[in-house]
């Protein structure tokens, strides 16, 4: 199996013509590479191949793949925002006042004054002393935590962190001290047990993306304060959701001014892309000194920031995306549980369809996908084995006749497969 792939593999590799060009390369030879093939072949026999569907419509509550227009379950879209039609007048009229690109790094080229207002506009949003922007939420993390601690210190880490924590933990060169998934106990243990420590930081998801729980964080502070200790949280998934008018998870549990460092991105419920980090002046005047990703990296586009800023005038203005995405979740929740799913404990939009192997859950996928919804299974290793689901991300793009489609169709598969009776 694995040799019929890598053949498959090669062949499509072997000629490559640059068409404006004419240029024929022949790869034929190239067996520095050899060794990724075989690794594609052999994710290919596991069925761990990540092929990616082509989307050929704007990202929202319907969207066309392969000529076909489904129901879209899967984005991070939360509010809807990624085809806003005011979104979309913001960006274009930002770019005709401005260009596109930054230029360079903000550091060098100087900074434009959008982005600054974004980054003021941000701070009152969230009502924090400031912020910083980055490209994106992964970029946000690379910078911060090295920059705030490195060799000779301790990270705390939830075991169930997002990748892009995992990554800045690492890039810190701090131990790193993974306490059990919400577990404030351990983390109190594993605090005692570690006795060598330059200075300390607990870093922890807000919401967590696969099953829709949130962290601890009122008791997380607790901890924090309790012994000194540097408290930051990544609400990705909170921003836009949770708190008054989206406003995110320190919001959330009114912790305002306790929570040392709030990242978020613009990429979900803001529907754009970009990175933040809130918090105190201090710590956001470093991050313009020491944050690699933006001393080094581009700024965010313009017509990028220009959505940004529109996104937060209107969850300044109005929360009625906000309540019409918790009311679609909940309708959506309340319905998959009385057909007799399994469907977690989310405490979010975010819900978890459990069905337990790869192999059923992919079929699920498939079989939704030929009734018009678009939701995607996870399995292993982004969850643990035998712990495969449908991850249905609710939005405030869909309607009710929509929310009915969808519930209709989960039923029919449901039953066809024998999930549910
Ligand atoms: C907790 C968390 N942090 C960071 C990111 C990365 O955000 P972005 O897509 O803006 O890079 C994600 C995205 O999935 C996330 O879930």
């Amino acid at each position: 199996m694995v040799a019929y792939w890598l053949a498959t593999v090669l062949e499509s590799s072997k000629v490559h013509q640059n068409r404006k060009e004419g240029i024929q390369v022949d790869y034929t030879t190239d067996t520095k590479t050899e060794y990724l093939a075989e690794q594609l072949a052999e994710l290919r026999t596991q069925g761990l191949f990540n092929t990616i569907r082509t989307i050929e419509s704007p990202m929202d509550g319907h969207i066309v793949i392969d000529g076909k227009k489904v129901l879209n379950f899967c984005a991070n879209n939360y509010l809807g925002l990624a085809n806003d039609p005011r979104l979309r007048e913001a960006a274009k009229q930002a770019i005709d006042k401005y260009g596109i690109g930054p230029g360079a790094v903000r550091t060098i080229a100087g900074t434009m004054s959008l982005h600054v207002q974004l980054e003021e506009r941000l701070a009152h949003f969230k009502g924090v002393e400031a912020c910083i922007t980055l490209q994106s939420g992964f970029t946000a993390n690379l910078a911060t935590i090295p920059a705030l601690v490195g060799k000779g210190d301790v990270i705390f880490s939830d075991r169930l962190n997002h990748a892009s924590i995992i990554d800045g933990c690492r890039l810190s060169r701090a131990q790193i001290v993974a306490y059990e998934h919400n577990d404030v106990d351990d983390l109190r243990k594993k605090i005692a047990e570690t006795t060598e420590y330059g200075r300390r930081l607990i870093v922890s998801d807000g919401v967590f993306s696969m099953d829709g729980d949130i962290a601890p964080l009122p008791a997380l502070y607790e901890v924090a304060s309790e012994h000194d200790i540097l408290l930051m949280v990544d609400d990705a998934h909170g921003e836009g959701v949770l708190g008054r008018g989206g406003r995110g998870i320190v919001d959330h549990f009114d912790l305002h001014g306790k929570v040392d460092i709030e990242i978020g991105t613009m990429s979900k419920a803001f529907g754009v892309v970009g990175g933040v980090v809130a918090g105190k002046q201090v710590i956001i005047d470093w991050l313009r000194q020491r944050g690699r990703p933006f001393l080094f990296s581009s700024a965010m586009t313009v017509p990028d920031v220009a959505a940004c800023l529109e996104a937060v005038e209107l969850l300044e203005s109005s929360d009625e995306l906000v309540q019409r995405l918790w009311s679609n979740a909940a309708i959506f929740k309340k319905e998959m549980a009385g057909m007799g799913f399994d469907i977690g404990h989310s405490e979010t939009p975010i819900v978890p369809v459990m069905l337990g192997e790869a192999q059923l859950a992919q079929q699920f996928s498939r079989k939704l996908f030929e009734n018009g919804v678009f939701a995607m299974a996870i399995g292993y290793p982004t969850v643990p084995q035998g712990l495969a689901r449908i991850r249905v991300m609710n939005t405030a793009a869909h309607s009710q006749d929509d929310l009915e489609q969808a519930l209709a169709a989960f039923q029919k598969v449901g039953q066809e497969l024998g999930v549910i009776q």
